[in-house]
C-alpha cells in the first residue's frame, strides 16, 4: 500500500473547459505553487489526454480520472493501469460518481493500482458503499454525496453526519484507510469543517476550477488547512 501524505487537497480538473488542455496545465502549476508556499499536500486529477503533459510540468502528486482494471493486450477503448503508471502519475481515482463502476470491479482496479504502484483514491457515495469499499483496502477513500456535488454547497456543513459517520464506521473497518470528503466544497472555512470531522482532505472540483481566481480559493484552503 502507497503511504499518503496528509492532510491532502486533490482538485479534480473533471472534463471542465477551464481545465482542459493548456488551462489545465496552468491550473496544475497553480495548484503546485500553493503547495510549495504553503507547504501543503495539493494533488491534482487531469483528464488522461493532459496526463503527461501535466506530470512533467509539476512535482504534485498528479492522479488520472479512472483506469480500467485490464492487463495488456485486446481492450481498445480501455484505459490501461501500466499507461498510467508509465505516464508518471502517482495515483488514480476509482469509481466516481461521474464514472461508476460495480463493485467487484472496484475490487479488481484496486488490486491492478497495487500491482503497479499506483495509489487507489475510491469515491463512494454514502456509508454503506463506503464500508463495503474500505474491506477492499484501498489506499483513500472520499465520501462525496451524488446531490451536492456541484453545487457549491458543502457536504462537510450540509451533511456533517455523513462525514463523521463514514469516518467512523470506516475506521472500525480499516484504521490505516485515509478518508477524504468532496462535494460542494468552496471555502476554507469548508475545508476547516472537513477536517475537525475526522477527514483527512478534501476532493474539490468546481470550487477552484470554476472560481473566478483558482489560486485565491487554493490559498484560502491552505490557511484552513494549516491551522486545523
Ligand atoms: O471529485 C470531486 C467532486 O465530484 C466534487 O465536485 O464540483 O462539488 O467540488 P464539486
Amino acid at each position: 500500500m502507497t503511504k499518503t501524505n496528509t492532510p491532502i487537497i486533490i482538485v479534480n480538473f473533471k472534463t471542465y473547459s477551464e481545465a482542459t488542455g493548456s488551462k489545465a496545465l496552468q491550473l496544475a502549476k497553480n495548484c503546485e505553487k500553493i503547495s510549495l508556499e504553503a507547504e501543503i499536500r495539493v494533488g491534482v486529477a487531469p483528464q488522461l489526454v493532459d496526463l503527461k503533459q501535466i506530470v512533467k510540468a509539476v512535482s504534485i502528486p498528479v492522479f488520472a480520472q479512472h483506469m480500467d482494471p485490464i492487463k495488456p493486450g485486446s481492450s481498445t477503448g480501455h484505459v490501461l493501469p501500466e499507461s498510467i503508471k508509465e505516464a508518471g502519475a502517482s495515483g488514480t481515482l476509482i469509481n466516481h460518481s461521474e464514472r461508476r463502476i460495480k463493485l467487484a470491479d472496484i475490487d479488481t482496479t484496486i488490486t491492478r493500482a497495487r500491482e503497479v504502484g499506483l495509489t487507489s483514491l475510491v469515491c463512494t457515495n454514502n456509508s454503506a458503499v463506503s464500508a463495503a469499499v474500505a474491506s477492499l483496502k484501498p489506499d483513500m477513500i472520499a465520501i462525496e454525496p451524488p446531490e451536492l456535488i456541484g453545487t457549491g454547497i458543502s457536504v462537510s456543513k450540509a451533511k456533517p453526519e455523513i462525514v463523521s459517520g463514514t469516518v467512523e464506521l470506516v475506521n472500525r473497518i480499516n484504521p490505516d484507510l485515509v478518508v477524504l470528503c468532496g462535494a460542494g466544497i468552496t471555502t476554507g472555512e469548508d475545508v476547516a469543517a472537513a477536517l475537525r470531522l475526522g477527514t483527512k482532505g478534501v476532493l474539490v472540483a468546481s470550487g477552484v476550477v470554476k472560481a473566478q481566481n483558482s489560486y485565491n480559493v487554493l490559498s484560502e484552503f491552505a490557511e484552513a488547512t494549516a491551522r486545523a
